[in-house]
């Protein structure tokens, strides 16, 4: 069908956009990438601020190209964000419904992670407003697509923060275990660590952390390296990185060791140029998904191509690290 006239007979006439869950650096540019596709075609748009919960509340700005100029290079996001936990009843849903319904939004972009998902799905279920996904988390563990908006930027802020943390273990031949962020998922710390050179690096999806740990810093001691980093993901079973310094303190007591928590400065920042491109990518592959009556996707990037993930994929199957670079990190380490 030609270009014009699938947009004259599409059902969509206004869409409404929102950011939910952990801000991810990035996040601006993919606002900004929705607002200038659905401008360039013909439509309005609505934000919806703080999440789900502005859908609840009837917090909507209605937005021009303008309102998104001088955003692409801001972290954090115009729209606010939350986690709310009213939509999760289907009382809350109603009310969002009934709102989007007398703002006559007919379909909405959600940029968030997998529980942003799982409440679009649910959504979807129950009524006939079409909500399209945009993955927006630093933690990069969205199945169905390579990358998540704001994990390259966060990255590279852990990369920049762990060099810092080198040299001063260096200067005083100090074991550092560095805590960064990652929820249930290692990819953060597994991509730092490779960059850093780290000597070990702890996920949640390899068990045995604690013997792998052991036999390193047997080696690590034998050959009398000056300055140690141990990256440890955040959520690991066997405990944070203050925990696995202690166990090692009581193990090795000559290693004057130091913990260092990355915490939520990974979250900020001015976004990468990666994050940047991509975000916009997404933004536009979203609406176009829904001029083409897509509902209950998401959209993502596999092997650099955008591609379409119904929500109840990506939030149900499970995405796992590249186990190679796992290997790669203990050779390289040694
Ligand atoms: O989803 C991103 C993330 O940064 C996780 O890695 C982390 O566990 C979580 O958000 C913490 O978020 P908050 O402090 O906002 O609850």
């Amino acid at each position: 069908m030609p270009y014009f006239t699938k947009l004259f007979m599409a059902k969509i006439k206004r869409i409404g956009v929102l950011t939910s869950g952990g801000d991810a650096p990035g996040m601006n540019a993919a606002i900004r990438g929705v607002v200038r596709t659905a401008v360039y075609n013909g439509l309005e748009v609505m934000g919806i601020r703080q999440g789900y919960q502005g859908m609840i509340d009837a917090s909507f700005i209605p937005m021009q190209s303008s309102s998104v100029s001088d955003i692409i290079q801001r972290g954090g996001t115009i729209l606010k964000t939350a986690r709310c936990e009213e939509f999760r009843s289907p009382e809350g849903r109603l009310k969002a419904y009934n709102n989007l319904k007398d703002a006559q939004i007919d379909g909405v972009v959600v940029i968030g992670g997998d529980g942003s998902f799982t409440g679009g799905r649910i959504f979807n279920e129950e009524y006939d407003i079409p909500f399209v996904g945009i993955p927006g988390t630093i933690d990069n563990d969205i199945y169905g697509t390579d990358y998540t908006i704001g994990y390259d930027t966060a990255l590279n802020t852990v990369v920049e923060a762990v060099d810092k943390i080198r040299d001063t273990a260096s200067a005083h031949n100090r074991m550092f275990f560095v805590e960064v962020m990652g929820a249930e998922a290692g990819f953060i710390a597994l991509y730092s660590g490779i960059a850093t050179g780290a000597e070990a690096i702890i996920i949640p999806e390899i068990e045995g952390a604690d013997q792998d740990l052991k036999t390193m810093i047997e080696a690590g001691n034998t050959r009398k390296k000056s300055s140690n980093i141990i990256i440890v993901a955040e959520g690991h079973k066997e405990g944070g990185a203050f925990a696995m310094a202690e166990k090692v303190k009581n193990d090795f007591k000559d290693y004057d060791v130091r913990v260092s928590v990355l915490g939520h400065l990974q979250r900020g920042g001015s976004p990468s140029a990666i994050d940047r491109v991509n975000a916009s990518r997404l933004g536009h592959a979203a609406v176009e998904a829904l001029i083409d009556d897509q509902k209950s996707v998401m959209v993502g990037i596999m092997n650099g191509e955008i591609t379409l993930v119904p929500f109840r994929r990506a939030v149900k199957l499970h995405k796992d690290v590249n186990h190679d670079l796992v290997d790669l990190a203990k050779i390289l380490s040694v």
